[in-house]
């Protein structure tokens, strides 16, 4: 009859549901590799410990790299008393390499320990690869913002028109937000680059591990300075799906922006159809559902985090097997994130704008603002100049006329120091250009704008 790895105290065994509710298999197998490398750089600090000859090392390196192969090429046998991927690769060893040296690696360590470092290092190579995805996306807002600086639209407040500001401006308004979360996502590695490995079962090993061998073989930052600590902290997996969360509201809120920006009504920009999907029905639609998804999974990744950060409050200290709840919500943001950076990258990259749209939605009461600022150059207070140019938006309403209509009696009506020169206050373009403050949406900030945006993904 088969034995569980831990089945020595045991005389009864697991009921089925139990095996079921408590194998976690099917989705940790996917960090098979990084628990081989792990198990790899243990044998070393084995060796150097001298629980391991060099040829027992030497074999069960070896055999390691077997299991990893047949996880690679598909062909590892589950075996149905499998219980995680750590029991697994290790009865698997075992069979390849014979009980007696194989029986051998777990000495010093436990699951705990080894669980956490699994952990951190599949997150790692993870993150990196998230990283390379929300380059690529970045890169793409940045040189569609680069490229497309002449278009100018309304910028909204309340979604109601505001004041024009360029279309690129506008894109890299929601850059910006892209640009923090590379860098919060930097700022992870870090405290997901700390070793729990030695840590053990919770009380360290007694062998005398050299965990600086096992930090510089598995390529960690530093070494957890306490084992209670090393094998009870998922902060850096709450800090993930935090960091995922923030990132998808940012996504969330562009797609929205978009979705808004697509329809007929604004048609300021059209999706393409690699990006879009048709209805079942009414043949005439095209649908933004890339653009949805993006929205709508933003509520899914806030709540994995939700989830976990409920699971763990409770835990008493060390490991406790409540800690096995970290893995489907993290694995699942893992690939949410990854998925919604590559779709949004697609959407950017083939989105196409419609110039004529976008300035066909500007209005000359947009520029009441710089009606005002016209008569604060006069020396005229601005809170009179706001009431002021309110007359004369109100007065053009009330005749049904655009305000760049008003006569020049009606100007100076209104205000004695009104001339000839209000009429050179109707042009969207030179509104934009006057805005060359840094941060605003003027031809030269925006080139300054690009510039430190790439500054900032950097290579
Ligand atoms: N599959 C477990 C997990 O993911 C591994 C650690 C199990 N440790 C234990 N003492 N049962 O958390």
């Amino acid at each position: 009859t088969k034995r569980k790895l831990w089945g020595g105290r045991f005389t009864g065994s697991t009921d089925p549901l139990m095996h079921e509710f408590n194998q976690s298999l099917k989705y940790d197998k996917r960090m098979y590799a990084a628990d081989v490398r792990g198990s790899i750089a243990f044998s070393k600090a084995l060796l150097k410990a001298g629980i391991l000859v060099e040829s027992e090392q030497k074999e069960i390196e070896r055999g390691l790299k077997v299991v990893e192969s047949e996880w690679a090429e598909g062909k590892f046998a589950i075996q149905a008393d499998d219980e995680d991927i750590h029991t697994a690769n290790e009865r698997r060893l075992s069979e390849i390499i014979g009980k007696d040296i194989g029986g051998k690696l777990h000495t010093g360590r436990s699951r705990n320990d080894q669980v956490a470092t699994d952990m951190r290092i599949w997150l790692m190579d993870e993150t990196a690869r998230v990283e390379g995805y929300l380059k690529d996306m970045l890169n793409v807002m940045v040189s569609r913002a680069e490229k497309e600086v002449d278009a100018i639209l309304p910028g909204y407040t309340h979604l109601q028109r505001a004041q024009p500001v360029r279309w690129s401006h506008f894109l890299l308004s929601h850059a910006q937000s892209f640009l923090s979360d590379l860098e919060r996502l930097r700022q992870l590695v870090p405290r997901i680059s700390v070793l729990p490995l030695g840590s053990a079962a919770l009380a360290g090993n007694p062998y005398s591990l050299d965990r600086e061998l096992l930090r510089s073989e598995l390529g960690f930052q530093s070494i957890g300075e306490n084992s209670m600590h090393a094998v009870a902290d998922r902060d850096f997996i709450v800090e993930w799906l935090q960091w995922a969360s923030l990132t998808q509201i940012h996504m969330s809120r562009l797609a929205e922006d978009l979705i808004i920006y697509s329809t007929a009504e604004f048609g300021f920009v059209l999706l393409s159809d690699a990006y879009s999907t048709g209805s079942s029905i009414m043949p005439q639609k095209k649908n933004p559902d890339s653009l949805e998804l993006l929205r709508g999974k933003s509520g899914r990744t806030f709540g994995q985090m939700a989830g976990f950060m409920m699971s763990l409050k409770g835990v008493p200290s060390t490991y406790n097997k409540d800690l096995q709840e970290d893995k489907e919500p993290l694995f699942d943001a893992v690939d949410t994130v990854s998925a919604a950076l590559r779709i949004a990258e697609g959407v950017l990259a083939t989105l196409s704008i419609n110039p004529e749209k976008m300035a066909a939605a500007l209005t000359m009461d947009m520029l009441a603002t710089d009606i005002a600022d016209y008569l604060v150059r006069k020396g005229v207070p601005f809170r009179e100049t706001h009431h002021i140019s309110g007359r004369a938006v109100a007065l053009a309403e009330n005749t049904k006329r655009q305000i760049s209509d008003l006569s020049m009696d009606e100007w100076e009506d209104l205000s004695e120091h009104f001339d000839e020169t209000v009429k050179d206050v109707f042009d969207f373009e030179t509104s934009v250009e006057k805005r060359n403050a840094i941060g605003g949406p003027a031809r030269s900030m925006i080139t300054r704008q690009v510039e430190v945006a790439r500054n900032r993904i950097g290579k």
